[in-house]
C-alpha cells in the first residue's frame, strides 16, 4: 500500500500537493528502548508548517463564502491537475489538507489514492462523513465524482462552520432532505438560508445522490459562484 502511495506521489508535482522529498526501503529506526529495526519502507515529505485545515476550521469557525472561494481556487487547480492525469484521491477531508504559513493549502495523504480504472472502482474506502453515497451503497463508482462529493463537504465546513450532514445515507435527516429535493427545509434546518443562491446551487449539485449529476471539476471552475 505504501509503495502505491510512493508511486503516485512520485508522479505528482503541484504547488498544492505535499512534495515527496525522498523514499526508500532501507530505513533504519533506533527506538529509545534500544530496539533497532532495519529495512523499513519509508516516505519523506516536505514539512508543512501551519497545521491542518481541520484545526484552522476549529479555531475560526464560520469563515464565509469568500474564504470558501479562496480555498476552492487552490483545490480545484490541484484536482483538475490530478484528474487530468487520471489520479483520484478518495480521502479528501479536513485532516488531510495542510495549510502552510502563507495560506497555501496542501493536499496530503495519498494512502487511498489510485490511478487504475478510476471510472470503475469498487473499494470501500474513505471517511464516513465525506464518503459519497455510491460507495456506501457498494456500487461501482467513478473516483472523480467521489472527490467532488468530499470536496463539497470540506467547502461547506469552511463556509458554514458545521458539517452539511453526518453521513450520506437515507436515515440521515439532513442528507435525506437533500436527496428528496427538500431544499428550503434543508437550508432552514442547517441555518444556511442567508448564503448566496449561487453557493446553494453549487453545493446542492456537488452533493447530488446521482453521481452523474455532480459537476466535474471543470464545471465547478466555470460555475457562477466561482466567478
Ligand atoms: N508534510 C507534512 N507536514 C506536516 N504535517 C504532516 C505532513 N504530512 C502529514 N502530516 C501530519 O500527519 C498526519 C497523518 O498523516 P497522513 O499522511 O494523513 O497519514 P494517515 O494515513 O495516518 O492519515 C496528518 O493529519 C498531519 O497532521
Ligand atoms: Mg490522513
Amino acid at each position: 500500500m505504501i509503495e502505491k502511495e510512493i508511486e503516485i506521489l512520485q508522479g505528482l508535482k503541484h504547488k498544492n500537493i505535499v512534495n515527496l522529498v525522498s523514499y526508500g526501503s532501507d530505513g533504519h529506526v533506533a527506538k529509545p528502548s534500544g530496539k533497532e529495526m532495519s529495512n523499513i519502507v519509508f516516505i519523506m515529505l516536505e514539512y508543512i508548517p501551519g497545521g491542518l485545515l481541520f484545526d484552522m476550521c476549529q479555531t475560526l469557525g464560520v469563515m464565509g463564502e469568500d474564504a470558501g472561494r479562496f480555498f476552492m481556487t487552490q483545490m480545484l487547480d490541484v484536482l483538475k491537475y490530478m484528474h487530468q492525469l487520471g489520479v483520484v484521491h478518495r480521502d479528501i477531508k479536513l485532516e488531510n489538507i495542510l495549510v502552510d504559513d502563507q495560506q497555501n493549502f496542501k493536499l496530503a495523504d495519498f494512502g487511498f489514492a489510485t490511478f487504475k480504472n478510476v471510472t470503475k472502482l469498487n473499494d470501500y474506502v474513505g471517511t464516513k462523513t465525506y464518503m459519497a453515497p455510491e460507495i456506501k451503497e457498494c456500487k461501482e463508482y467513478d473516483g472523480r465524482q467521489v472527490d467532488v462529493f468530499a470536496l463539497g463537504v470540506v467547502l461547506f465546513v469552511i463556509v458554514q462552520g458545521t458539517f452539511p450532514f453526518q453521513e450520506a445515507v437515507d436515515d440521515d435527516y439532513y442528507y435525506d432532505l437533500l436527496k428528496r429535493g427538500k431544499l428550503e427545509k434543508y437550508f432552514k434546518s442547517t441555518r444556511t438560508e442567508n448564503l448566496s443562491d449561487e453557493f446553494k446551487d453549487l453545493i446542492v449539485k456537488m452533493f447530488s445522490h446521482d453521481p452523474t449529476k455532480r459537476p466535474t471539476i471543470k464545471q465547478i471552475i466555470e460555475h457562477p459562484w466561482m466567478q
